[in-house]
């Protein structure tokens, strides 16, 4: 058919050819657009796992690390104590058999950080890819932290009593707290999912393939003192007094951090929990919550970086089918991209 309209056109004289010409250029490049990340794409259309400009992007996109969280407004006095100091033990609860399986133990706890004010997120999240929670096998749980909202904080009770997944730590609930969110993660597995093998901390605003990420794990051992993420070379400390990530010299001294994962999603074995719970509450007291705990308290211990590529922690990606059915996580799913992720990663009919 195409080719009996070739030859049509072709009959037609030079304006019709000319007309075909730049119909056949502008699907090549509509296919092109969908088929890419906005910022860059190889050949097949699919995520370059080795594109120095998605390198760059992920870089930026540090602000990951917490943009579900509102960010400081003021500059708030530096914090050179061990978390110890500040840090209150115990949590406010919910279902206090939240990890049990009776068919087993647990093979994936996905701790979800989310801002406690966001009850929309959290649905999105419920309505979306937490479904694949409907196995016995995986958990998901939201943290959140205290808020001065009473009607906030009357919500949040709803939101237990309905939902029985969301925990709430004694902090305040603001950006310069998310370190002292990811402790009250350490503490809170290591009491209620001691036996979970996996765990994955990640943010309300990431797409998570959940499959995918299971896949990945029943090829590796639960008792390898290792975190798992993507590495994306040594961070540097920003020194700019007036950024949303200034590290003092004070704080911490040397030009690079150790090798870290991103906080928007790493996986680490359930066991090491408590571990890294004792000894986060012996550290100096740093803000920025990844290079706290993957890269600091890790170092400390000896706890090692298994790189994955496909984990991606990659932002501002393209919903492609493609591209969500390959890589774990995706930064900066909201609302709408939430669902629209979700659609694609399930339509069998779209292929990849
Ligand atoms: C990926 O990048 C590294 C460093 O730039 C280079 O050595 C390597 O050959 C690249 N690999 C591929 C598959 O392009
Ligand atoms: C669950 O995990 C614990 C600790 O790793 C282990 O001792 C126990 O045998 C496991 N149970 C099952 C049913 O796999
Ligand atoms: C949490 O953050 C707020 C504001 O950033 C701060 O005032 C408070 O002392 C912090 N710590 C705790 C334990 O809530
Ligand atoms: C934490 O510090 C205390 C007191 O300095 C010490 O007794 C304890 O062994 C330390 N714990 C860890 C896990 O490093």
């Amino acid at each position: 058919m195409q080719l009996r309209m070739l030859h049509k056109v072709l009959r037609n004289g030079p304006v019709q050819v000319v007309l075909f010409i730049l119909i056949v250029i502008f699907v090549i490049l509509y296919y092109h657009k969908q088929y890419s990340f906005t910022s860059t794409s190889d050949n097949n259309g699919y995520i370059n796992m080795n594109d120095t400009n998605l390198l760059e992007d992920t870089l930026k996109d540090k602000s990951a690390v917490t943009t579900s969280t509102i960010a400081p407004t003021v500059t708030e006095p530096e914090i050179l104590d061990p978390v110890r100091m500040i840090y209150e033990e115990g949590h406010v609860d919910v279902d206090p058999f939240i990890c049990e399986n009776p068919y087993g133990n647990i093979t994936l706890t996905i701790m979800v950080t989310s801002a406690v004010q966001n009850l929309r997120a959290r649905m999105d999240v419920r309505l979306t890819w937490g479904h694949w929670s409907i196995r016995n096998d995986v958990k998901i749980i939201f943290m959140v932290g205290q808020t001065s909202d009473e009607k906030v904080q009357s919500e949040v009770r709803n939101e237990q009593n309905l939902y029985h997944d969301v925990v709430q730590g004694h902090f305040m609930d603001t950006y310069n707290n998310l370190t002292l969110k990811t402790v009250f993660m350490l503490e809170w597995l290591s009491i209620n999912c001691p036996n979970t093998a996996f765990v994955l901390k990640t943010d309300e605003d990431m797409f998570i393939n959940v499959p995918k990420l299971l896949d990945y794990l029943s090829t590796k051992d639960p008792k390898e003192r290792t975190f798992h993420g993507r590495l994306f070379g040594n961070w540097k400390p920003d020194r700019n007094p007036k950024s949303k990530y200034y590290v003092s010299l004070n704080a911490y001294k040397d030009s690079e951090f150790p090798p870290m994962f991103s906080g928007t999603a790493y996986v680490f074995p359930g066991f090491l929990a408590h571990e890294l719970f004792q000894a986060s509450l012996n550290h100096t007291f740093l803000k920025l919550e990844d290079v706290f705990l993957t890269g600091l308290v890790a170092k400390e211990l000896g706890i090692g970086h298994t790189h994955w590529l496909q984990f991606y922690n990659l932002g501002y990606a393209k919903l492609t089918p493609c591209n969500i059915r390959r890589v774990v996580a995706i930064h900066n799913v909201r609302k709408e991209r939430q669902f629209e992720a979700w659609l694609k990663v399930n339509d069998m009919r779209l292929k990849c």
